[in-house]
């Protein structure tokens, strides 16, 4: 696929690289259309069956991450235009079937559909610059990929509410106190935090990589006990791999370990 609405790189010299996505629309403060979600979807399909990718990070300008879904493309919309053609959101939902971890890297405004898509990764580091809102409310809509139901389980009710029903925004600081955003760094830092965090994630071993993603993520979909049982057996299956006796005996011989993805 050629991208036109993103830019795709690796990053990283060990065996395992990082895949970077940089949302590209400057003049449109990275608002999600469909070209731009189709190309996004595709790049993290790729990556992710790229033996050579450990991890993938998103991020996107130092003005913004994204200011949320291109209100120019919806604004005619009918029912038939938005329900009838799943706008938009035919696409987040590749975003969930993404085995490696997914980081997003945020400065700027992250809005409405922009701050979805920050917090369908798996973690967001923050620009101390970042801004994050749900101002859907103020075009006459909602939020409409996962926005009332991500923020209140990362916030709390009365935070999500706040933002969703008022529209106003929350800066960096206040969202790394509540729990959207993971750290807080200089907005200069922003890259060199990410992908060195991305780096320690490569040279780990996939599987157990997968697993610990694909089990904090149960933790959000079914009950307690259905969570823990699942993390049991995720858990036990690991000592079927190389990978846990090469960690284990290299902590118990004093030096790093060596994964060999098996
Ligand atoms: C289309 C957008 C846009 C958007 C900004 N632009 N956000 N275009 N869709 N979501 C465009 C502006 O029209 C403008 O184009 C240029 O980007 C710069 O924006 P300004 O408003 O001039 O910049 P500034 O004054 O700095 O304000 C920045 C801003 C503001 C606070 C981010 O642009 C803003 O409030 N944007 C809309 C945020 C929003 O409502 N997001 C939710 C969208 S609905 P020109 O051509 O004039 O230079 C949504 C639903 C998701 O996300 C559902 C998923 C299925």
């Amino acid at each position: 696929m050629v991208y036109e609405n993103i830019l795709i790189e690796r990053r990283g010299e060990g065996p395992r690289q990082t895949g970077l996505i940089t949302l590209n629309r400057p003049k449109q403060m990275n608002a999600l259309n469909d070209a731009l979600m189709d190309e996004l979807g595709a790049a993290l399909k790729a990556f992710d069956a790229d033996a050579g990718i450990g991890c993938i990070v998103i991020t996107g300008s130092e003005k913004a991450f994204a200011a949320g879904a291109d209100i120019s493309a919806m604004v005619n919309f009918n029912l038939e235009d938005s329900y009838g053609g799943d706008f938009i959101t035919r696409n987040w939902e590749t975003i969930r079937t993404i085995r490696k971890p997914v980081i997003a890297a945020v400065a700027g405004f992250a809005l409405g559909g922009g701050c979805e898509l920050a917090m369908m990764c798996d973690f967001i580091i923050a620009a101390d610059t970042a801004k994050f809102g749900q101002p859907e409310i103020r075009l006459g809509i909602i939020p409409g990929a996962g926005g009332t139901q991500r923020l209140p389980r990362a916030l709390g009710k009365a935070k999500a509410m706040d933002m969703i029903l008022t529209s106003r925004m929350m800066d960096a600081a206040e969202a790394e106190r509540g729990g959207l955003v993971s750290r807080v760094v200089p907005f200069a830092d922003l890259m060199t935090v990410t992908l060195a965090a991305a780096e320690s994630i490569n040279e780990l071993s996939a599987m157990s990589v997968m697993m610990a993603k694909e089990s904090v993520n149960r933790a959000f979909e079914g009950t307690l006990a259905d969570g823990v049982m699942f993390e049991r057996r995720l858990f036990h299956s690991l000592f079927a791999t190389a990978d846990q006796k090469e960690g284990m005996n290299a902590f118990l011989s004093k030096r790093k370990a060596t994964f060999k993805q098996r």
